[in-house]
């Protein structure tokens, strides 16, 4: 018998469920003696023996579906060590239900926070493979993970949307997009929609560059500007602050979010009519697009594989259009950003594309 457990952990996206289902369907091919444990809301359900005993069926029809079935949630690794409110001590509990189940391997499907504490349960002798789930493609060791494309589609479109009306309006339009950390969904969404100014994480603004470019715009006859802005753009002021520092600033901040700090600042620098678009949590629903399920079954195939050979400890990454396998004492705890030297943000700028970090020529 082959006993797997299987949980998906952290934000949501699109194609958890495709993913799962190439697993599984991987599997169930090769053999007929498998039991397949999903854990309830991430984490928590192998903490608190929360589970569904699931068959091959319960995997039918869900490549298209968004979200995902097991349910998820965010479970923060430094807590990890912390005993819940009742004192049980998480990781033991977790191996507890692990050993209990007598399960062969655990599949985690995740992103950063997520691979810490597989590696962690890796350490702690479970064995464990994981498949890079994240909408913000920053896992360390892939090159992609899958919800990214959905993503960007979703986000791309709402920026295409807001160019037809931005035509009409002498306006300057601001969307902001998911990414506290890192900036790769807004670089790319930023790019395929067109936007005249992309803000990320990874490079600091001057906003005074920035309003000289719209009103450079506006002297040239281009009525409307666009930025794509990620949630974690931050001024050069800021970033120079230390992080403790900017943390508080942050606690303070009168605005909800930093596409409103932008517009005041544009607004009273500019006195241009400012409107912002905040597609938030759409980016990560609906049905993945057809690079995800693709990406997702091919990861949840090569998942199953290893399975089957009884191998463990990996996370299945993809690398110039291959899967391969990396240990995940490799990936946990590191951070994949936007280089902001890299060709795709040199090209962004030969085309005029200002990233409000230094005036272009
Ligand atoms: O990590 C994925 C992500 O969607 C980020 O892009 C975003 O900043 C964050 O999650 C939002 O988290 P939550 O759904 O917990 O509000």
């Amino acid at each position: 018998m082959l006993r797997i457990g299987m949980l998906t952990s952290g934000g949501d996206c699109q194609a958890l469920n495709a993913a799962m289902r190439g697993v599984v369907k991987g599997i169930c091919s090769k053999r007929s003696d498998v039991e397949i444990y999903g854990f309830k809301d991430g984490y928590k359900g192998l903490i608190y023996a929360n589970f569904d005993m699931l068959t091959s069926k319960d995997f039918s029809g869900i490549l298209t579906r968004g979200g995902t079935i097991l349910g998820t949630s965010r479970q923060p690794f430094k807590l990890m060590r912390v005993p819940d409110k009742d004192g049980l001590d998480k990781v033991e509990a977790m191996k507890h239900t692990y050993h209990k189940l007598n399960l062969d391997c655990l599949v985690i499907l995740g992103g950063n926070g997520t691979h810490k504490t597989a590696n962690m349960l890796r350490e702690e002798g479970l064995n464990i493979l994981t498949l890079p789930k994240t909408i913000d493609n920053d896992l360390w060791g892939t090159e992609m993970t899958f919800g990214f494309q959905s993503a960007v589609d979703i986000a791309t479109d709402t920026i295409d949307r807001i160019h037809t009306t931005a035509t009409s309006h002498s306006r300057v339009f601001i969307i902001e997009v998911m990414g506290h950390k890192v900036g790769h969904v807004t670089l790319h969404a930023g790019i395929a929609g067109g936007a005249d100014i992309i803000l990320l994480p990874e490079i600091p603004y001057d906003i005074d560059i920035i309003t000289d470019m719209i009103q450079k715009r506006s002297a040239a006859g281009k009525a409307f500007t666009i930025l794509a802005v990620a949630e974690g753009a931050i001024s050069k002021e800021d970033a120079g602050l230390k992080k403790k520092e900017y943390k508080e600033k942050l606690a303070k901040r009168k605005y909800p979010s930093i596409a409103y700090e932008l517009a005041e600042q544009i607004q009273q620098k500019t006195d241009k009519e400012v409107r912002i678009t905040v597609p938030g949590h759409t980016q990560r629903g609906g049905s993945p697009c057809a690079y995800d399920r693709v990406f997702s079954t091919r990861v949840g195939a090569a998942a199953a594989e290893l399975i089957l050979k009884g191998d463990y400890g990996y996370m299945i990454a993809m690398r110039k259009g291959e899967t391969v396998k990396v240990p995940l004492q490799d990936v946990a705890g590191k951070l994949k950003t936007v280089d902001p030297g890299c060709s795709l943000i040199r090209q962004a700028k030969m085309i005029g594309i200002s990233f409000g970090d230094e005036v272009l020529e």
